[in-house]
């Protein structure tokens, strides 16, 4: 007889379900009862969202003809995928990202209109710290890269200024590497945090933005292999502007000319965001703007239009109106 207190093992107090569910004697009948219990879900949302999820899971392992060994290799894949989080790894955003998903629930979250800018994925090196830049100033070092200048303006959709918004902008130096992926950063290098001006007007020295690989030592770098995909984003830099009653929005701009520009791993190139770099080969006006060195430039010019928040959840509105509709209708016709 053991001293220890009698414990008993008890469920998690829900009770059977009211309705019969019949044993199974073949492999549709465990997807039918898992359908017939996901109706039990009793948030109406949860109850959508895992119907699906159950439907397209069983279709999934159906029309693959899933084998043992398979599933257990994708298990200890997912496994290892959330092992190799860390506070400053996110490995299973970064798998996200690379199937496309973090970018579809971004497009489908934030639809655009009236010409307002669109948005892009958000990325795992985006940091608080960045200094504060005063307009023309530079957010890289000297020696970082080759030398771009960066102007525009923000603006309502109705072609209003929009005056004091917040910018924070951040990329690569020319080796492909962001300063946090340094293991020596003693300070953030190559970002940036600016205001527009009373027009509406923002410009920033920066460097050229270069092609670079997301993490490739991790079980994502794995699938890409087994995949035959690249592990590269294009050229890009990142902008993130907010104004007060504005819808935040987080994008980037992808120069023309680069190799992966139709085959980001990630998925975040939009043909609105593409833009063409203008070569100013003029030492006296590179210098104006305030480049030491002098010689030539890149000039990126692109103005930035916010939806106010209104608009935002007016345009959102009306997409999940229209998605619930073609969903019920598929339903019902099924
Ligand atoms: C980035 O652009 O910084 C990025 C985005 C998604 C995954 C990895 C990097
Ligand atoms: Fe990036």
């Amino acid at each position: 007889m053991s001293d220890a207190p009698e414990v008993k093992a008890t469920s998690n107090g829900i009770s059977p379900p009211s309705f019969h569910l019949p044993l199974p004697d073949r492999p549709e009948i465990i997807t039918a009862n898992i359908q017939k219990l996901t109706e039990l879900t009793p948030n109406p949302r949860h109850r959508f969202i895992f119907k699906a999820l159950v439907k397209h899971l069983h279709q999934f392992v159906n029309e693959t003809s899933l084998t043992t060994d398979e599933w257990m290799a994708a298990i200890d894949f997912l496994t290892r995928t959330g092992q190799k989080c860390t506070p400053l790894r996110q490995e299973t955003i970064l798998l996200s990202d690379v199937l496309g998903v973090s970018a579809l629930v971004d497009a489908l979250n934030n639809p655009v209109a009236g010409g307002a800018t669109e948005n892009s994925v958000l990325g795992p090196f985006y940091t608080e710290d960045a200094a504060d830049v005063d307009f023309g100033e530079s957010i890289a070092s000297e020696g970082k890269g080759d030398y771009m200048y960066v102007e525009g303006r923000i603006l309502t959709t109705n072609g209003l200024p929009i005056p004091n918004a917040i910018i924070e902008t951040w990329e690569t130096d020319d080796h492909g590497f962001y300063d946090t992926q340094y293991a020596d950063r003693s300070h953030p290098d190559c970002r940036g945090r600016l205001r527009s001006d009373d027009d509406g007007k923002f410009g920033y020295r920066a460097v050229v933005p270069v092609a670079y690989p997301i993490p490739g030592d991790g079980p994502v770098g794995e699938l890409l292999l087994l995949l035959g995909r690249h592990n590269m984003r294009p050229n890009h830099l990142h902008m993130m502007v907010e104004a007060p009653g504005f819808h935040k929005l987080v994008t980037a701009f992808y120069p023309e000319g680069c190799d992966y520009l139709r085959s980001d791993c990630v998925f975040g190139v939009k043909k609105s965001l593409v833009v063409n770099l203008k070569d100013v080969v003029d030492d006296e006006e590179t210098r104006k703007r305030g480049f030491p060195q002098g010689g030539s430039f890149k000039l990126l010019q692109y103005d930035i239009v916010l939806l106010t928040e209104d608009q935002s959840a007016t345009i959102r509105a009306g997409v999940e109106e229209r998605y619930t509709i073609t969903q019920d209708h598929k339903s019902n016709k099924s």
